[in-house]
């Protein structure tokens, strides 16, 4: 068995500790390991502070690569990265590429195998703040997500955000989080390899605050020094390694703590985890950091208005408290949650054997392999169908049939038409999906003086009938003249065997004549072939008796194409011969549309009703919930 060869991408801080966990359990696995991994360090973060010193606490070997692309502004970074790993794989020519969370080497290396057409495996997929301003991470993490071939969630709630945003079940896969293994493994450690000194900072157990500050929104200048003079005037010693950003902004402007701050240089892990588990609460703008302290059960407060891990900040672990200071300094003497933290959230701590699994088995390889579509590949890509299934259509259609002198009947007029002889259509409406959506070709009939047949459900996933727009619906179209049948769903009863079929349908029929005051004297079945058992007796007519088949011509569009040829292109038409016409509303448009865009726009509108009486009904649903948690005192 030949091994699959993934190229993994790591450049800075956060990237070094989750691929860790996954290097670690590659090589702990040895010549057993399903892949064969191939390190690439992009060098976005170089200073031995920030890089070296992970590799050495985690035992990683050095890298195979080294592309040294070092700082600069964020577009010439992401070149850099991304012209260099494209180099790489073209020497290595590996089958996966693999990157984590949602730096600029992440998009560079994810845009470089893109390019090369090598599919991207991307762990702590899926996760959202639903901010972009000043926020890059969320858009390199967006933009990665989507040309991923495999998407390998560290929380429940990504491979939530990526259903929601259309991605295809086959191509999200629920890891959990590496940073947990990680913490798990290292807890045991910590006293060993730990080497930072409480007493020689002055700080005592569990009565000081670790902070951590790096985001570019946090350190504009102006920002930056507000919020250090807060931690400054806290009551607790605050304990505060120091980025290379803060550094250089302290650097410019010559400002320094004199209250509780203390900064120190950048930790390693081990450190900065002492401290954490230590900690009386921790202040964190890091998605790593605020993680960590979750996992630690150190209630954290966020500089920021909202984060990427609502699961903290749900569960009173975690407070969002945007740029304020006296929020910031208020919060940190606020108690702590009574519950515990669950980490459940983030899976059990083995992420790792997951990741290499979802690499060795999972991960498809070749780009087109990717079931990109939401309900796998029965479309890899919606099939494009030229049609007439328009408004304008179906009126030259009607207009056809009267100029050959067609009646359109009613169905219970449909025997004695017979006897006559004379040439008449009985023209039928099944509404399988959406009542609204029927109005319009009411309306041209109504225009053109003929009536129609429609056919409501009262048992359907897709509608209900009796709301308030489906009832409106309805009424519109019988004022226009039409006629009013029940479209019965046998599938609806299947759990009440107390009723017979017949009694279904009569309960169903009796529902819709006291609803909308109209006899029913017509039954379509939706599935007429399970329906029409042989003992089945109905007390109304329905539209499967022989009657109106045999010596009648019957036609459907079903599925958006006319399966016997249009119903005027017909000889027997031609013939003037009596015609039974099934045309379902949800396939006819204004324009012209392929059936699978026509049922994508019905989702669409679905979609669209839905969010609007949830956000009519539920402030919650309109406001946010991020919003509405993170103001809870
Ligand atoms: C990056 C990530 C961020 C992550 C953080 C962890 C992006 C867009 N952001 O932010 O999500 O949380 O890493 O630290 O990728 N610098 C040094 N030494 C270094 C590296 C950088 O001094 O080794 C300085 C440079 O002046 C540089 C600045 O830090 O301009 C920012 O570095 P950069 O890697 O671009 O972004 P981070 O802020 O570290």
């Amino acid at each position: 068995v030949t091994r699959r060869k993934v190229v993994t991408v790591v450049g800075t801080r956060p990237q070094f500790v989750k691929a860790a966990v996954v290097s670690g359990h590659l090589r702990a696995l040895g010549a057993e390991a399903p892949v064969e991994e191939v390190l690439v360090h992009t060098g976005q973060h170089y200073e031995p502070t920030l890089s070296d010193v992970f590799f050495r606490d985690f035992g990683m070997p050095e890298p195979d690569h080294e592309l040294d692309v070092g700082s600069g502004p964020m577009s010439e970074q992401l070149g850099r990265i991304t012209e260099r790993v494209a180099a790489i794989l073209d020497q290595e020519q590996p089958d996966l590429v693999l990157v984590y969370g949602d730096t600029t080497s992440t998009l560079g290396a994810a845009l470089a195998a893109d390019h090369r057409d090598v599919p991207v495996v991307h762990v702590e997929a899926g996760e959202r703040m639903f901010r972009r301003l000043r926020v890059p991470e969320e858009s390199n993490r967006i933009l990665v997500d989507h040309l991923s071939s495999l998407c390998l969630c560290v929380s429940e709630l990504g491979v939530r955000h990526l259903a929601r945003e259309g991605m295809a079940p086959e191509r999200i896969v629920f890891v959990g989080d590496p940073m947990y293994d990680l913490f798990r493994w290292a807890l045991d450690l910590v006293p060993e390899r730990a080497s930072i000194d409480l007493a020689a900072l002055e700080l005592e157990e569990g009565r000081f605050h670790l902070a951590t500050v790096h985001r570019p929104e946090n350190t504009q200048p102006a920002v930056l020094l507000r919020l250090l003079a807060a931690l400054d005037r806290a009551e607790l010693p605050v304990v505060m390694p120091v980025h290379p950003r803060v550094r250089d902004v302290l650097a410019e402007d010559g400002w320094a703590p004199a209250g509780s701050l203390r900064l120190v240089e950048p930790l390693g892990y081990f450190d900065l985890l002492r401290l954490l588990l230590a900690c009386h609460h921790c202040v964190t703008d890091s998605g790593g950091v605020m993680r960590e302290a979750f996992f630690a059960a150190r209630p954290t407060v966020v500089p920021m208005q909202s984060n990427w891990w609502p699961q903290a900040v749900e569960s009173g672990w975690a407070v969002n408290v945007g740029s304020d200071p006296d929020a910031l300094l208020a919060a940190l003497d606020a108690p702590e949650p009574e519950e515990p933290p669950s980490t459940e959230v983030f899976g059990g701590g083995r992420s790792a054997e997951r990741i290499v699994e979802a690499l060795a088995e999972r991960a498809p390889l070749r780009k087109d392999e990717v079931a990109w579509h939401r309900h796998g590949r029965f479309a890899e890509l919606p099939t494009v169908q030229a049609t007439n299934f328009t408004y304008t259509h179906y009126r030259r259609m009607l207009t056809s049939l009267q100029e050959r002198g067609y009646a359109f009947a009613a169905f219970p007029e449909a025997e004695e038409l017979l006897a006559w002889g004379e040439p008449f259509v009985l023209l039928r409406h099944d509404i399988d999906m959406e009542v609204e959506k029927a109005i319009a070709l009411a309306e041209v009939e109504a225009e053109l003086g003929v009536a129609a047949t429609y056919f409501p459900m009262t048992s359907t996933e897709h509608y209900n009938v009796f709301s308030a727009s489906a009832s409106a619906a309805v009424r519109t179209i019988l004022e226009l003249g039409h006629h009013l049948g029940l479209h019965f769903d046998l599938a609806a009863h299947g759990t009440n065997g107390a009723l017979s079929i017949a009694e279904a349908c009569e309960q169903e029929a009796e529902l819709l004549e006291s609803w909308f005051e109209r006899e029913i004297e017509i039954v379509s079945f939706h599935r007429p072939s399970e329906t029409l058992t042989e003992d089945v007796e109905l007390s109304r007519p329905h539209t499967y008796l022989p009657l109106f088949h045999e010596p009648i011509r019957y036609f459907a569009d079903s599925r958006g194409v006319w399966p016997r040829g249009e119903p005027t292109a017909s000889p027997e038409f031609a013939e003037g011969r009596p015609l039974h016409v099934l045309v379902h509303p949800i396939w006819w448009n204004e324009r012209p549309l392929s059936p699978h865009e026509a049922l994508m726009r019905f989702v669409d509108r679905r979609t669209d009703l839905l969010e609007r009486s949830l956000a009519a009904n539920c402030e919650v649903y309109r406001v946010g919930r991020l919003a509405i948690v993170s103001a809870r005192p």
